[in-house]
């Protein structure tokens, strides 16, 4: 096989944990490089549904080491809650390692998180409440704790009483809230660092000796490209680095070790919380694609903005990514639909049309879309198999994306299960 990075190409929830369980089942590492348990991967198994938060997708398949890496940040009572499921359902857990130097989640940032959003009213992000973006600022600002520091019970407890003063110094004199106790923290952490500890070592040699050795090493993006803290719509981003690149910086892995990006999208646009989306559809065929795509957070259960294909965001993800391939998916959801548009580029409050992106985008709320219409087509093809057997017009949908964006696609997807993928060209 080779190294490849599998990556959200639109604003996440592109079912990309459905492409990494494909994939996995050639890989012998799959490694998630950032993020934390805002995201939410589904994998469906004949009639078993999985929704990972943390764990990597690869978990279902024994032969795969899954990795948290370095740019994760757990929060730890969410993934012992998630092991535990696992083994419930009779998953061997065994092969799971975290990294030392993945940041932990703690009580104050989920607080921080939601009395921030609050704080923000009508400019609010739309974050999932998770504490992730606090929990990022103080690994900026160098006083994060990691797995590493929380699995050593002296070291824990000193940074803990050495951070929280400052926390606490914050909530109660900016927010008003009550001050958290370190006595509380330290008793339900050391449970989660008891049963956590045997998982946790230092994970960059292992990526490392993986990805040069074996060579078919998965890179678990989560989110999406728009949604990058440099390169996303910002402030209506997360606090990580979803894009290709954030796999070298959150596994320690060199760019010259990875053979391949996969972007993956669908073949229309979604995007959960705040922020500029040129594509949205408010009307009824916004709520057809909601229906029909089940477009709910797997994470926290909101309905999803839906919205047409956005090449111009597409094309920049191509970009910044240096994707090799596109996986594109959801095709299913747009049967029965009379007309399917693309947008091709944006158009200006000043008639100027723009086809690149622009960094400015979470605040040009007056863009307008630049449509290019396509006939829709009727059949159910949630049941083909083969690009021949696609109704013409789908085909050509396909092939039209595939034009605009300038990057091959390597698979098709009709519907969540395993087999329910067209491939056309394989990227292993
Ligand atoms: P997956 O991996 C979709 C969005 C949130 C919010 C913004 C910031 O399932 O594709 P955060 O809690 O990260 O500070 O929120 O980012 N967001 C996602 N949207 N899918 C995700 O992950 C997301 N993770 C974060 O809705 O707008
Ligand atoms: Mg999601």
């Amino acid at each position: 096989m080779a190294n490849l990075v599998v990556v959200g190409a639109q604003w996440g929830d592109e079912a990309k944990g459905k492409v990494i369980d494909y994939l996995a089942q050639d890989a012998s590492m799959v490694v998630r490089y950032s993020g934390g348990n805002n995201a939410g991967h589904s994998v469906t198994v004949g009639q078993e549904e999985y929704k990972f938060h943390l764990v990597p997708s690869g978990i279902l398949h024994p032969q795969v080491t899954c990795v948290l890496a370095d740019g994760v940040v757990i929060d730890p009572g969410v993934l012992v809650k998630e092991i535990e499921e696992l083994c419930a359902r009779g998953l061997p857990v065994d092969n799971l390692k975290i990294s030392a130097a993945a940041h932990v989640i703690l009580p104050y940032h989920r607080l921080q998180d939601q009395l921030e959003e609050a704080r923000r009213g009508e400019h609010r992000i739309g974050t999932t409440g998770r504490g992730i973006g606090p929990a990022y600022t103080d690994k900026a600002a160098r006083c994060g704790i990691r797995m590493g520091d929380l699995v050593d019970p002296v070291r824990f407890e000193e940074r803990l009483r050495a951070i929280l003063p400052i926390k606490n110094a914050l909530l109660t004199g900016v927010y008003g809230v009550e001050p958290f106790d370190a006595g509380q923290i330290l008793k339900e952490y050391r449970a989660h660092a008891d049963y956590l500890r045997r998982f946790v070592c230092d994970t960059p040699a292992l990526v490392h000796r993986a990805a040069s050795t074996d060579r078919s090493v998965l890179f678990e993006g989560a989110q999406g490209t728009m949604l990058d803290l440099d390169l996303g719509t910002y402030p209506y981003v997360t606090s990580s680095h979803p894009i290709a690149g954030g796999a070298c910086l959150g596994t320690g892995v060199g760019p010259t070790l990875i053979d391949g990006v996969i972007g993956v999208a669908k073949s229309y646009t979604t995007r959960v919380g705040a922020g500029v989306f040129p594509t949205e559809l408010t009307c009824e065929i916004g709520s057809y694609i909601r229906e029909r795509g089940r477009e709910y957070g797997t994470t926290t259960g909101r309905p999803r903005r839906c919205g047409w294909l956005d090449i111009v965001a597409l094309r920049y993800a191509a970009q910044v990514n240096g994707m090799t391939y596109i996986a594109l998916g959801h095709l299913d959801v747009l049967s029965g639909l009379p007309e399917v548009k693309i947008c091709v580029a944006y158009r200006t409050a000043e008639g100027v049309v723009m086809t690149g992106m622009p960094s400015d985008l979470a605040f040009r709320t007056e863009i307008a879309p630049v449509y290019e219409v396509l006939p829709g087509w009727d059949t159910d093809i949630s049941e083909v198999r083969t690009l021949e057997d696609l109704p013409c017009n789908a085909r050509a949908y396909v092939r039209r994306v595939e034009e605009l964006i300038g990057v091959p696609v390597a698979s098709l997807s009709v519907g969540p299960a395993r087999e329910q993928t067209i491939l056309l060209r394989d990227p292993r």
